[in-house]
């Protein structure tokens, strides 16, 4: 496992990780077969593990697509944003919903890319239907194709040994044994009309259950405290060995919604 210094988001993805993403694989063990990471996002922990095998998924398909396409077509994402970018400044906002429109008849995950870099805020949403439905950012020009383009070759390189999976997380883990690593990210209980699907509680229990007698180490972020409200869902005692509270940073949700700024803490359990 190597460590990189400083790198930055490829994909910005609500709820991510980035913040406390070191301090969570600090805890990760050193020696494990395959990593598996099976709410990926943004993959801001994937990053930083950089494990020599992984296999990594996501419900969100044109997400996983994305990735797809970061690792094996790099030069022609950057190509792509670029002229993306460059058709925003010259026609103005009505080109990032002409996109935003093509997105959601055909799911491309390039213009996604677009989006998610050009959005109002960064907030990745969709609706009931699906479809994404955030606004554009007015007073922000989206990130310089210059700029991203050294991301995604960073990323690129370093995402060439991970498997990628469309799915729900117990597909992505179905093929984990003894030996490997699952890092667990799902979605909050309390916030789930902010992704683009709901995950059922007491089945991610029976997962968690299912990992405990496969002998899989698991490390689990879970629902934690902001500010003085506590989201805590409590994992009960029998499926985990040790629990950790990590300060998270400041919770971004809140600071675009009420513009007020508070401490978030996240719960970290450890099956071992
Ligand atoms: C909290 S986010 C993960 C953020 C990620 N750790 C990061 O740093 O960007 C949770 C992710 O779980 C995905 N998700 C929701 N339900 C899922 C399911 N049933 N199976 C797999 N992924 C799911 C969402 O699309 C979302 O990307």
């Amino acid at each position: 496992m190597t460590k990189a210094k400083k790198l930055m988001p490829v994909i910005k993805w609500t709820g991510s990780k980035r913040s406390q993403a070191e301090t969570i694989v600090s805890y990760f063990p050193e020696n494990i077969n395959t990593y598996y990471e099976p709410f990926l996002g943004g993959g801001s922990v994937m990053g930083i593990a950089n494990f020599k095998k992984a296999v990594c998924g996501d419900i969100c398909k044109p997400l996983i697509e994305l990735w797809e396409e970061i690792k094996t077509r790099p030069n022609d994402v950057s190509k792509i944003y670029e002229g993306n970018w460059n058709k925003l400044q010259k026609i103005g906002y009505t080109y990032y919903y002409d996109v935003r429109d093509q997105f959601n008849k055909n799911g491309d995950p390039n213009k996604f890319l677009f989006l998610t870099r050009t959005c109002c805020n960064g907030l990745i949403r969709f609706n009931k239907n699906g479809e994404f439905n955030n606004s554009f950012h007015v007073t922000r020009k989206g990130i310089n194709p210059k700029t991203l383009n050294k991301i995604i070759d960073e990323w690129s390189s370093r995402i060439q040994n991970v498997k990628f999976i469309i799915g729900d997380y117990r597909e992505t883990t179905k093929t984990a044994k003894k030996g490997d690593l699952v890092y667990l990210d799902p979605p909050y209980f309390y916030n789930k009309d902010r992704y683009s699907s709901d995950l059922n509680y007491e089945e991610f229990l029976k997962f968690l259950e299912d990992l405990n007698k496969r002998e899989i180490k698991y490390v689990l972020s879970f629902d934690g405290s902001r500010g003085d409200k506590n989201y805590n869902i409590e994992i009960p005692s029998n499926l985990y060995k040790r629990k950790f509270t990590i300060k998270a940073g400041n919770s971004s949700v809140n600071n675009v919604l009420n513009q007020k700024k508070e401490m978030v803490f996240e719960s970290l359990y450890l099956n071992w």
